[in-house]
């Protein structure tokens, strides 16, 4: 069949390849009709309102939560799926072995069937869109074809998307095609389910040298909202390899100091180790005149500036934030970043029309509906909301958001830190030596499994810059590009190590973390500017005692001590384990890894 309408196509573009790729996935993919996303609020209103009606999604209490409305997905379509995540590079060298590989040939052929009339009965939606400021120097254009809806509503908000996109593309302008179909084809007259999705099927897929994104079968956050980690990580990891640049998966915040000082600092940790919550600290009352802004909470394109100097630009434009946990007390930005104009994914719903999820407040209500659409009480044996439920909010809600978190050309970075989830062993706060310290650092780190990715809870794998399942090439040439980073940034920012997990013998925490990281944060501001003292170890540079501010918490040495305990035979023994990750990469391998795994032990 036929598209009915190919709605506006004609008079929104005359970029003839997308108009080309968009009239070819209609006759592939045969959907009932073909809208253009401008990205209004009346666009966005009439889909809720359709959705809402085919049970899609419920709209929230307007009192309560205005503009907001609650999704549930397939129970079997709730997180990212590595094990289907592929990266179809011409050569299996090229994807490397962290990631999974197949010949983009034959995966063509593969999902060219999966395609074949899978819109039949739904709306074709083209979104254009911008991650990063329309037009600025570092952003990139990609445009998403989707059947989906849900993913509409949510990339206006993740991205910028509609005519302002299609305007800076002009009539050749480079752009990523990104597909996207929810999959699970509706029977001829069959009726919509409420979330369709085609589980065993799913795929998604990269084809690095196209700069192509095809996704099929999920409709859940990062396999379907494509210009996530799909393409601000992925592809962009590829082109930021090719073109002398760097795509993170980095939170980005900037520290103001009651001199008026302003430093910003980009960050890399796992999924679900609290990446939102730092970039949006609240520092202790105690330090008064500290400040923190958020640019981005999850991803930061690096790119050399013309004065030699990092610069970042944070490429969405909301959050995709984990909703457990998250309280007025973890998190009241993300809070408030949340109380309107947002949309809920699998967290449990109030008798009056709101949202909750464990951690939300102490006590549960007395009668929820769960993510489940089942009715819940505090005494039900299962979570009221899913440990991987998330909230889709605009940046601009958030009382914290940077002056300059739009800046097109980004902001200064004069310090990175890279942490993990680990319980035990880690220092809660390391300098590098220097960059290639840093790297070595950066790519031995590991975290213990979150909920973010299918797999075991609790698991430690080795996730190299928190890249792992987001790196679009071999993890090797990615760590030998971060090397070579180093040749094109005159000045260079500091790396630092962090852990704010780590566990006494009895498994209660011995960092309270949260707002209280500004203290660890505040040694790394000024130890990136030279202004404090640190210790050599062989680890790296870590605080004294008194290098730390400890107004208004009180924190014995001891404690101290307990916290940034390093000892050397564990040290040992986990650099053996490095090798594992070194023998995986063996072709790949940058020598400097090597030379610097060697200075490690001699320092040991
Ligand atoms: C995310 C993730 O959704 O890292 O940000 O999984
Ligand atoms: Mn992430």
């Amino acid at each position: 069949m036929k598209a009915k309408s190919l709605n506006q196509a004609e008079t929104v573009t005359d970029h003839k390849a997308l108009l080309k790729w968009v009239s070819k996935t209609v006759e592939m993919c045969e959907p009932d009709a073909v809208h253009w996303c401008d990205g209004s609020q009346a666009e966005a209103d009439r889909l809720f309102s359709e959705m809402v009606a085919s049970g899609m999604c419920v709209k929230l209490n307007e009192a309560k939560r205005p503009n907001s409305y609650l999704f549930r997905s397939d129970p079997k379509d709730v997180a990212r799926v590595e094990s289907r995540t592929f990266i179809c590079s011409q050569s299996r060298d090229g994807a490397g072995p962290t990631n999974n590989w197949e010949d983009p040939v034959v995966m063509r052929r593969k999902l060219k069937k999966l395609f074949k009339g899978c819109m039949a009965g739904r709306t074709m939606y083209v979104i254009p869109f911008s991650m990063g400021p329309v037009g600025g120097p570092i952003s990139k254009i990609g445009v998403e074809i989707t059947d989906s809806p849900y993913v509409v509503i949510n990339m206006r908000i993740m991205a910028r998307i509609g005519q302002p996109v299609l305007d800076a593309l002009g009539e050749r302008g480079f752009f990523i095609p990104c597909l996207h179909s929810v999959g699970q084809p509706l029977a001829a007259g069959g009726e919509e389910v409420p979330w369709p999705c085609d589980p065993p099927n799913t795929h998604i897929v990269h084809f690095p040298e196209e700069r192509a994104i095809v996704s099929y079968g999920s409709g859940y956050g990062g396999n379907a909202l494509l210009g996530k980690k799909c393409l601000a990580l992925r592809i962009a990891s590829v082109l930021a390899h090719d073109e002398g640049w760097m795509a993170e998966h980095m939170l980005i915040l900037g520290v103001e100091e009651p001199c008026g000082r302003k430093t910003y600092v980009a960050a890399a940790f796992p999924s679900a180790c609290g990446k939102t919550n730092f970039a949006m600290l609240i520092p202790p009352k105690a330090m008064e005149g500290y400040k923190v802004t958020c640019v981005g909470d999850d991803i930061a394109w690096l790119k050399p500036g013309p004065d030699g100097s990092l610069y970042a630009i944070n490429p969405e434009a909301g959050f995709f934030g984990v909703a457990p946990g998250t309280s007025e007390k973890t998190n009241p930005s993300a809070m408030a970043s949340c109380a309107r104009d947002t949309i809920f994914t699998n967290v449990a719903l109030t008798d009056d029309g709101d949202v909750w999820w464990e951690g939300m407040t102490e006590q549960a209500p007395a009668h929820l509906i769960d993510w489940l659409g089942n009715d819940w009480t505090p005494e039900s044996d299962n979570l009221a909301a899913h440990p991987n439920s998330r909230f889709t909010a605009p940046a601009a809600n958030c009382p914290v958001i940077d002056p300059d978190w739009e800046k097109p050309e980004g902001v200064r970075i004069d310090a990175i830190a890279f942490g993990g989830r680990r319980m035990r062993d880690e220092p809660m706060v390391t300098q590098a030596f220097n960059w290639g310290h840093g790297v070595y650092l950066a790519a031995t780190i590991g975290a213990e499994m979150t909920a973010a990715a299918e797999g075991q809870l609790g698991q430690v794998r080795r996730d190299p810059m928190a890249m792992l399942p987001f790196c679009g090439y071999n993890m090797g040439d990615y760590f030998r590009h971060w090397f070579k980073m180093r040749n094109n940034i005159q000045h260079l920012p500091a790396i630092f190590k962090v852990n704010w997990f780590r566990k006494s013998e009895e498994g209660a925490f011995l960092w309270p973390g949260f707002g209280e990281n500004m203290r660890p944060l505040r040694w790394m501001v000024e130890r990136a500017s030279g202004r404090v003292g640190a210790v050599e170890t062989p680890i790296g540079w870590m605080p004294h005692y008194e290098d730390i501010d400890w107004r208004g918490l009180d924190f014995t040495e001891t404690s101290f001590k307990s916290l940034m305990e390093i000892d050397r035979p564990t040290l040992r023994m986990q650099t053996l384990a490095h090798e594992e990750l070194f023998l995986k990469l063996f072709e790949h391998l940058p020598k400097e890894m090597i030379f610097e795994r060697e200075l490690l032990i001699s320092r040991l």
